[in-house]
């Protein structure tokens, strides 16, 4: 049969915490021809320690590499089509690896790991100047979230990284940078490099000059010769180089040329370039993250000021105020692995559907403490309101809004900074597809929530950013690009009274999750 001509196309890996997908678009109408989707481990050697295994994070990726190739075949389009790979990444996960060997010395502290909290509170008494040393260079609070302190564990606790380091050995990288060192072709050449939005996650990059940050990493006794290179997120960094692998070793030879955080790369895969535009992803965490145009603006209300995307080597940075929720899809994983009362996360939807209301139970989800706006370490999950008639489906529907209120905090907070209220919100993610949800946020935040048919904007926004590159050429980012995509959406259907009482309950609710670890 003849294959399919089409115009160039472009990759993405979409690397989350829950899962790695790979997918294929085209360029010229940014439709979405295929992908594949690979569900990554997560373990738990202690409580509040969350690890994944690096070797299966990359075995992940080659799986889905080959798998969408395989149904692009299936399809009849010429692989060769692929002009640009992009990737895109959960952030602040920490990997040191032996350059050498290419193994990783450890495995990769996950962002939601709480085992550096008492590490936290030695360097917050040891912090030099005024409190603000870090936020003023970072734009982050000093938390057990960003990759600075679990390096700084890693260093202090696995004998294996300190003699690599001794030994010249070891490489430091978020998780992009292990995939692009791994895909560029590992020990015989690999890239070492990230990108300023993963950069700006480490706590050891000073946003403003966009460098590695020497007074920082001299705080947090972190050797910088570990540390990869900073590029922009649009750039040819490497050719792929993965021929022990048949099908993926398909693409051998083609530029990796976008790299973005996941959040920044939602943001630019929902098109929001301008000052004031803003969008929600819903993935294992949930993060409101808004333009704030050139200038880094500085949150009094517990957001955090990050690099939003620098879309080429001499292309201007942008600067975003993000508020973090740590726990959102993670919730629903929960329910499912520890609780067992679905047997998919596609089933709360039926659970919570069953009841319409979650009759007085409030969850707070506090796995991780609490993130944005509040801060607070010592928190911890809590499921309140019960009386005998409450049941897995009020559960369940808790669960749901627990989410949404968590969401609520943040717009609240970014609002205030930003002075001008957002009039609807643009969402995106796994999560919206959950239509209960959807109607939920917008009852909540007492605003339209407006969401794209295709929700992969984050695979979208590294995609675009690759195919953007200097050198690659086959993408355009003017906005008349997506003009076409077709919108869902949710406009609120309770009146601002019941939803202000509910959001109060849950307020008290957060109240009793604070205190719980010393
Ligand atoms: O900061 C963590 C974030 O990047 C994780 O994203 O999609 O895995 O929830 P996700």
């Amino acid at each position: 049969t003849k294959k399919a001509v089409l115009g160039p196309l472009v990759g993405a890996v979409d690397q989350g915490t829950s899962s790695t997908r790979f997918l294929v678009f085209n360029s010229k109408t940014a439709e979405l021809l295929s992908h594949h989707q690979v569900e990554i481990k997560q373990e738990f050697p202690r409580e509040g320690w969350v690890e994944q295994d690096p070797r299966e994070i990359l075995q992940s990726v080659y799986e889905c590499i080959e798998k969408t190739c395989e149904k692009l075949g299936q399809l009849n389009i010429d692989i060769s089509n692929i002009k640009a790979i992009g990737v895109s990444n959960q952030r602040e996960t920490t990997v040191v690896w032996d350059k050498l060997t290419g193994e990783p010395l450890y495995n990769a502290v996950v962002w939601l790991d709480l085992r550096t909290q008492s590490t936290v509170e030695n360097l917050s008494k040891r912090i030099p100047g005024n409190n603000n040393f870090v936020k003023s260079k970072t734009g982050l609070p000093l938390s057990t979230y960003f990759s600075a302190v679990k390096l700084r564990w890693l260093l202090d606790n696995v004998r294996k990284v300190q003699k690599a380091v001794e030994e010249n050995r070891a490489l430091f990288g978020t998780i992009d940078s292990w995939l692009i060192w791994s895909l560029t072709g590992g020990v015989s050449g690999g890239v070492h490099c990230t990108d300023v939005t993963n950069a700006s996650r480490t706590m050891l990059f000073n946003i403003h000059s966009l460098e590695w940050d020497k007074e920082l990493c001299e705080f947090f006794g972190i050797p910088m010769e570990i540390l990869p290179n900073v590029r922009s997120s649009s750039e040819i960094y490497g050719l792929m180089k993965i021929s022990h692998s048949l099908k993926a070793g398909a693409l051998e030879g083609v530029p990796i040329s976008g790299c973005l955080g996941d959040q920044s790369a939602a943001l630019v895969g929902q098109m929001c370039f301008q000052d004031g535009q803003a969008k929600n992803t819903y993935g294992t965490g949930c993060f409101l993250l808004c333009n704030t145009g050139r200038k880094c603006v500085f949150s009094e209300h517990g957001l955090l000021t990050t690099v939003a995307y620098k879309l080429g080597r001499d292309k201007p940075v942008y600067y975003a105020l993000e508020g973090s929720v740590a726990i959102a899809g993670a919730v629903i994983r929960w329910l499912r692995d520890n609780l067992g009362i679905i047997k998919t996360s596609e089933e709360i939807e039926k659970l919570a559907k069953e009841v319409g209301t979650s009759y007085g139970c409030y969850f707070v989800p506090a796995f991780s403490g609490l993130y944005a706006p509040y801060w607070e370490p010592s928190a911890r999950g809590i499921i309140c309101g019960l009386t005998q008639f409450t049941n897995k489906c009020h559960i369940a529907f808790a669960a749901l809004e627990a989410v949404c209120f968590q969401t609520r905090e943040i717009l609240d907070a970014m609002n205030r900074d930003c002075g001008i209220p957002l009039s609807h919100l643009q969402v995106d993610g796994g999560m919206t597809s959950n239509k209960i949800l959807m109607q939920l946020q917008a009852d909540i935040l007492y605003i339209p929530v407006v969401k794209p048919s295709m929700p992969e904007t984050t695979a979208l926004g590294a995609a675009m950013a690759a195919g953007a590159a200097e050198g690659v050429g086959v993408w355009s980012l003017e906005p008349e690009d997506l003009s076409a995509v077709t919108m869902e959406r949710f406009e609120p259907q309770i009146n601002a009274e019941e939803s202000e009482i509910r959001y109060s309950t849950w307020k008290k609710a957060v109240m009793k999750s604070v205190g719980w670890v010393t």
